[in-house]
């Protein structure tokens, strides 16, 4: 049970991630036409992956994520021939150096820290990979402390906005994906310079509905090689119920005023924060 995380640079991983692998990150070879796919767990990533996957009509290979599996892993996405869309949850501070010196594109996903605690409390009942826990209340707790696999939800997202400023990262909203996606979907498509004609949004959006990507991974097979989130390859473990605001499900008043209170504290010098403050 304990081993199934251990930690690197104080942050918690699944033993799907090797030492080895994590030690060696930063000998990671980038190419300037790299993107990255980048997300705290839970935030969508899988969502967003569907859509890139449909924006690009040249080949491109979405890999598994950089900190997934042992140090072959490094050769292995070497070796690949075509374009790369590399996922991860990698902190900034993390990052292969490669990445930011080559000016790689990336994409930052993130979504209402109280929804992706929902999410993940979730996540840890039904994915094998991840301890065990018994109540909300104690992954609340969990939650809140950053003692859950890949560490806390602040200062993940803090080391990433710190980069807000720089053009080649694009920062997106789960809610904003809910809200209007043919809007992000043409916002990506811009970022990554893809000419797409409004047809295709359409399409795109349609087919990245969360019912058609629910019903797309029933009939798929379960490669246990190929995968977009580190923490697992079974994908039928991620579509849950992808809506906005099931924390209200979940929160006791009491936990969302402590909640709230943590969030306030760390976000104070947060240029993004309002993003995540909606319907509280
Ligand atoms: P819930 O657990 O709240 O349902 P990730 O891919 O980063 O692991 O994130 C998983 C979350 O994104 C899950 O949230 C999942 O249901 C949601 N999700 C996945 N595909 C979606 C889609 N097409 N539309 C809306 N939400 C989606």
């Amino acid at each position: 049970e304990a081993e199934l995380l251990h930690t690197f640079k104080g942050i918690p991983f699944t033993t799907r991630s090797s030492p080895e692998l994590l030690k060696s990150l930063d000998t990671f070879d980038a190419r300037e036409d790299d993107v990255l796919l980048v997300s705290y767990p839970k935030s969508g990533t899988h969502w967003l992956a569907g859509v890139l996957a449909k924006l690009y009509n040249t080949q491109v290979t979405i890999t598994s994520p950089i900190e997934f599996g042992d140090i072959s892993r490094l050769e292995e996405l070497n070796k690949l021939s075509s374009k790369r869309i590399i996922p991860t949850h990698l902190d900034y501070n993390m990052l292969p150096p490669n990445f930011k010196k080559k000016k790689c594109k990336m994409i930052y996903i993130s979504r209402n820290p109280k929804d992706t605690a929902v999410s993940m409390f979730h996540y840890y009942r039904d994915n094998p990979n991840l301890p065990t826990v018994d109540t909300w209340t104690a992954f609340f707790d969990l939650f809140l402390k950053g003692n859950v696999v890949c560490g806390s939800w602040f200062d993940h997202f803090l080391s990433w906005e710190k980069h807000e400023d720089e053009n080649n990262i694009l920062f997106l909203f789960y809610e904003d994906m809910k809200k209007d996606l043919p809007k992000v979907v043409k916002d990506i498509s811009l970022f990554l310079s893809l000419n797409v004609s409004d047809s295709d949004i359409q399409d795109i959006c349609r087919k990245s509905s969360f019912l058609e990507m629910k019903n797309d991974t029933e009939k798929e097979n379960n490669d246990p090689s190929h995968t977009v989130c580190a923490l697992t390859s079974n994908k039928k473990l991620i579509f849950r119920k992808g809506a906005v605001g099931d924390w209200k499900n979940y929160f006791t008043p009491k936990q969302n005023i402590r909640f709230q209170e943590i969030f306030n504290e760390k976000m104070k010098l947060s240029k993004m924060a309002d993003n995540f403050i909606y319907e509280c």
